[in-house]
């Protein structure tokens, strides 16, 4: 079966009733109901009895629903994971993972909830290749904002000071086999920024990208699915090694370039999410 397909992930701050009743209306394939910093301290007990009670109402838009807690550490988190614990989120984002033995705690706990583990922080990314090796880490997702402020890392208009951080985001989501997201863009009215962001990672190998506003999904959903131009290439890749091989041949020319059945598998992936992303 095909992986859900996971192009755009809105954070809904659970402080908002009114944004969370119409969460699964946005086009995201994946709500995170956050009752981490999108929730004031002052506001944590409200938002957190608000996401149980509205649980079962959210997922109506087809959208994959998951629950962000507070991190380890915080006076939250206990109680955010009995929460988790009862409504059972299709799985739960775990902020500032740092230290693989408190993610499998976590894990041990929630038993079979996929985790959704955030690498925001120096200490986060050094240990991201052993963060996605822990037993129920389905996905690494990155935050820009902290990350930042852990390395005191300026702001590039080409975002020049995350590509680091996000290559080893990558680099350890495929060594374990578990995807990958990027951060939010935070200028949310900036659609040719987003846009130009969510190319840069596309490109990287990220899977999809978060966002906090509903007005950048569409953005999101649109640069990773496959374009056109790619979907008739990766025809052409499957056609020409089924051709070749007929003639007993394992590599074939398509566009002057030589492709080979590693290019037949890339391009079998590409034509199953253009299939999923309508
Ligand atoms: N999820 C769901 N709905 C949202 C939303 C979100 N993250 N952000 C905005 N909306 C809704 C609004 O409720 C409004 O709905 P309506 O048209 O039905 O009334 C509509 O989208 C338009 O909102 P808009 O007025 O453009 O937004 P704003 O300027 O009031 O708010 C933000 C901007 C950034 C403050 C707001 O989008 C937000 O709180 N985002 C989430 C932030 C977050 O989660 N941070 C933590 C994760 S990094
Ligand atoms: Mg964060």
């Amino acid at each position: 079966m095909d992986d859900p397909l996971r192009r755009s992930l809105l954070y809904v701050p659970a402080s908002s009733e009114a944004m969370l009743r119409k969460a699964g209306s946005r086009g995201a394939d994946v709500v995170i109901v956050d009752l981490e910093d999108g929730v004031l301290p002052d506001a944590k007990d409200d938002a957190r009895a608000r996401a149980e009670r509205l649980w079962l109402e959210l997922d109506l838009g087809g959208s994959e629903v998951l629950l962000r807690v507070n991190a380890p550490g915080t006076p939250w988190h206990e109680a955010d994971l009995d929460v988790a614990a009862r409504i059972r989120p299709a799985g739960v984002v775990l902020p500032k993972c740092e230290e693989p033995a408190r993610v499998a705690a976590v894990a041990a706990r929630l038993r079979a909830t996929p985790l959704f583990l955030m690498v925001e922080t120096a200490r986060g990314i050094l240990a991201a290749a052993e963060l996605a090796r822990v037993p129920g880490a389905a996905a690494l997702l990155f935050g820009a904002a902290d990350f930042r402020a852990s390395v005191r890392a300026g702001r590039d208009p080409e975002e020049a000071e995350l590509l680091v951080a996000r290559s080893a985001l990558v680099l350890a989501a495929r060594a374990a086999g578990i995807e990958v997201f990027d951060t939010p863009f935070f200028a949310y009215r900036d659609e040719t920024g987003l846009e130009a962001s969510a190319r840069r990672v596309r490109l990287l190998g990220f899977d999809g990208k978060t966002c906090i506003h509903p007005g950048q999904v569409a953005v999101i959903n649109r640069v990773f699915a496959p374009t056109a131009e790619e979907i008739e290439r990766a025809r052409a890749v499957v056609a020409a090694l089924e051709a070749a091989a007929r003639e007993g041949r394992g590599v074939a020319t398509v566009d002057g370039e030589m492709v080979e059945a590693l290019h037949a598998a890339e391009a079998r992936r590409t034509l199953a999410r253009a299939r999923r992303s309508g």
